[in-house]
């Protein structure tokens, strides 16, 4: 057989195992090229185009926020924490309510981002054989690196225990509920036995990335978003809430990202979303409703900021609507409200910039700093 390179009829990749001397001289090229990726040839999951060639680009929207990622670059010990630590030590400059708010938000915090992680990296990144997708995901696993390095800052600098809050995850029931309802989806994916390429288990790696973006980054991390930012619009813990600020945008991202991933899954391979599939995550948005619920009764026992927890039962029925929307199905809660709409104002720190007045290094040059 002849090679031609504008040959358009569609070829599994790698295309030819005709590495002939012949076919290599009629192309006038090295026989290694008869292995060229094609963008076509591209899938997010069971491709089999050659996982090390970035290029031709297939998917740039993972590319672009890829670059979006990189332009948000942050640290955490650029941020002043000299201001949160004389609160800290101050007892009438926060209330034990406020104080109870953040030694929760790091107990699940601190964990919640290793979890986050080690799920990328020994998880879901094996899986997807999109390498424009994966760049996404090695800068996603830095930033949770630098979201765990800034929770650590943060404990570090106000002088907390760590052994409480690093076992709060452990220790404190609102908190486990939620990990317990996360783990057994992320040990699929990073259960070294795993594979994909049967519908059963390409449903389960379809429903462990939607648990991961919609549940875990799109909703079991607002209540602490919502709290820690409420306390920096108070003037409280100012420095944390600047972190909490630079975390959230990257968290958003990380969800935008994971809907792109799966709304492409779902459109490369429409068998897997049937009637049941979509009935069962509709059950699982329902369930993570709950639990983030429960945190919040757990975090705010009673009112504290100008916040309750009834507001909050409001709120993660309008999130979880939206993710739900974000991945083609039907809301869960009819009417559900934003009673928060400042918090989409805090993702986008264009508006906002220095809004705690404290110093913000921007790395990003040009007006790059845009997503959806
Ligand atoms: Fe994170
Ligand atoms: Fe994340």
């Amino acid at each position: 057989m002849m090679l031609s390179f504008e040959d358009n009829t569609p070829v599994p990749a790698p295309r030819s195992t005709d590495t002939s001397a012949t076919a290599a001289m009629a192309a006038d090229i090295p026989s290694g090229a008869a292995l060229r990726v094609r963008a076509e040839d591209k899938r997010v999951i069971n491709g089999l185009a050659d996982v090390n060639q970035l290029v031709p680009f297939k998917y740039k929207w993972a590319w672009e926020k890829y670059l979006a990622g990189c332009a948000n670059h942050w640290m955490p010990q650029e941020i002043n924490m000299s201001r949160d630590i004389a609160q800290w030590k101050d007892r009438a400059a926060l209330s034990e309510d406020e104080r109870r708010i953040v030694m929760r938000n790091l107990g699940f915090f601190t964990t919640a981002d290793s979890l986050a992680a080690n799920n990328i990296v020994l998880g879901t990144y094996r899986h997807i054989t999109a390498p424009e997708c994966r760049q996404y995901m090695l800068r996603q696993a830095f930033e949770e690196a630098i979201h765990t390095h800034a929770y650590q800052y943060i404990v570090e600098s106000l002088g907390l225990d760590e052994s409480e809050v690093f076992n709060a995850y452990h220790e404190i029931t609102s908190i486990r509920e939620k990990d317990d309802f996360l783990i057994p989806f992320i040990e699929t994916l990073t259960d070294p036995t795993f594979r994909t390429g049967t519908h059963e288990n390409d449903q389960k790696l379809l429903k462990s990335l939607i648990v991961f973006a919609c549940i875990m980054e799109g909703l079991f991390f607002y209540v602490g978003f919502v709290q820690i930012l409420a306390l920096g619009r108070q003037n409280k813990m100012t420095g944390a809430a600047e972190q909490y600020q630079y975390i959230l945008r990257d968290e958003s991202m990380h969800c935008n990202f994971g809907i792109d991933l799966i709304n492409t899954i779902k459109l490369e391979n429409p068998k897997l979303w049937t009637q049941e599939f979509r009935e069962e995550i509709r059950g699982l948005m329902r369930r993570g409703v709950e639990l983030e619920y429960r945190y919040a009764e757990d975090t705010m026992p009673r009112g504290v900021l100008g916040l309750n927890a009834t507001m909050f039962k409001e709120y993660l029925r309008f999130v979880a609507n939206r993710r739900c929307q974000q991945i083609g199905l039907d809301e869960l809660y009819q009417g559900a409200t934003n009673p928060f709409p400042w918090m989409s104002e805090m993702i986008d720190l264009k508006k906002e910039k220095n809004f705690f007045e404290t110093r913000v290094t921007e790395y990003q040059t040009g007006g790059a700093l845009s997503w959806d």
